[in-house]
């Protein structure tokens, strides 16, 4: 028969073993454990109901050894339980040494930076930029321009009318920064006025209710269209390349005479004829002409003493030529694919 001491001595040791060989995953776990090894009525303090039937030198050693097993049962419990709390916030740790999140950054817009390219090529003639309004008077988006009240010309531009007197509206054509400058500014003014411009036209591929414009206003004695013919030179080839030339073709507006649209050689082919430019080599990118006298008479301009030249571009068109862009929606749909195909120095 083995003794009670032996009994005891084994069943001590077996407690150790397990103890140690605990390895909770959960601080539930080491609750578990704590109540069924450490409570009141757990198996630890339960070996001393059998450590009564020892004698009493038996007692002093299997009293150190059932402390010792408490000692060791409680310090795995405290020591599972910091690291288990540890591992648990494991993500509000702080570890220094990570790489950050990478930031994305952002790019401009395509239209701004055709619009900030238009703009750093006119700068450099010494025009500067003047913001007109995108609400308008009547008076300035067409009386002042010359347009006659029953001028077939407005029938051009489909308006989106804000009071029922149809005096105010927004505007159709930047050519309305044109009727302020002239009024509100001493020659010589050299101007450069980008910005929205509204008519009331069907969606579609080629056309919009919104787009930009950028309108050029040149007034000083002595402007002649050769001045301006140069500067468009400039500008066509500086922003479509060294090779490109340009056109002038006979038009008409209010506001200028005379009038003329001008073509650059096609951006894709270059001049030879393509589907871009529907094969005749040319493509039409802007109006101009020379400021008429009447609009010198409006803004109290000596005509007989001032002269000037004026032009204005759509925005959107010169962005699809300068990208290849088929389709004028893409700007206003903020599709990420498409804005983040755009960098720029400008
Ligand atoms: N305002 C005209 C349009 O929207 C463009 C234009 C033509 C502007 C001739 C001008 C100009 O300054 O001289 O179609």
């Amino acid at each position: 028969m083995l003794s009670n001491l032996r009994i005891m001595i084994d069943k001590i040791n077996e407690l150790l073993k397990a103890v140690e060989n605990f390895s909770p995953k959960s601080l539930e776990e080491v609750e578990e454990f704590r109540l069924k090894y450490l409570s009141k009525k757990g198996l630890i303090p339960s070996l001393f109901n059998d450590f009564r039937t020892l004698s009493p030198d038996e007692k002093k050693v299997v009293g150190v050894e059932i402390n010792k097993l408490k000692q060791v049962a409680t310090e795995k419990v405290n020591s599972l339980k910091a690291s288990l709390v540890v591992n648990d916030n494991s993500e509000l740790e702080i570890d220094l040494s990570r790489p950050g999140d990478p930031l994305n950054l952002g790019s401009r817009h395509p239209l701004s930076i055709v619009r900030n390219e238009i703009i750093s090529i006119f700068t450099r003639l010494g025009f500067i930029v003047a913001d007109g309004r995108e609400i308008e008077d009547d008076d300035h988006n067409f009386g002042k321009l010359n347009f006659p009240a029953d001028h077939p010309a407005r029938d051009m531009q489909d308006t989106f009318f804000i009071s029922s007197d149809m005096n105010v509206l927004l505007r159709t054509h930047t050519s309305s920064s044109q009727a302020h400058e002239m009024s509100e500014m001493k020659p010589p003014i050299r101007s450069l006025s980008p910005g929205r411009v509204y008519r009331n036209e069907a969606i579609s591929a080629r056309a919009h209710c919104l787009f930009h414009q950028i309108e050029g206003l040149y007034v000083d004695k002595n402007v002649s269209f050769a001045d301006l013919k140069q500067t468009l030179d400039y500008f066509a080839k500086e922003m479509f390349g060294e090779k490109t030339k340009i056109r002038l073709r006979p038009s008409y507006f209010p506001f200028t005479e005379p009038s003329a649209e001008m073509d650059v050689s096609c951006t894709l082919c270059g001049g030879k004829g393509c589907n871009v430019c529907k094969g005749t080599g040319w493509l039409e990118i802007l109006g101009c002409g020379m400021v008429d006298p009447n609009v010198f008479v409006f803004a109290e301009i000596d005509p007989q003493v001032y002269s000037g030249y004026a032009f204005g571009m759509g925005i959107e068109r010169i962005t699809m030529l300068k990208y290849g862009i088929k389709d004028l929606r893409l700007f206003f749909e903020n599709d990420i694919r498409f804005l983040e195909q755009f960098s720029s120095v400008y």
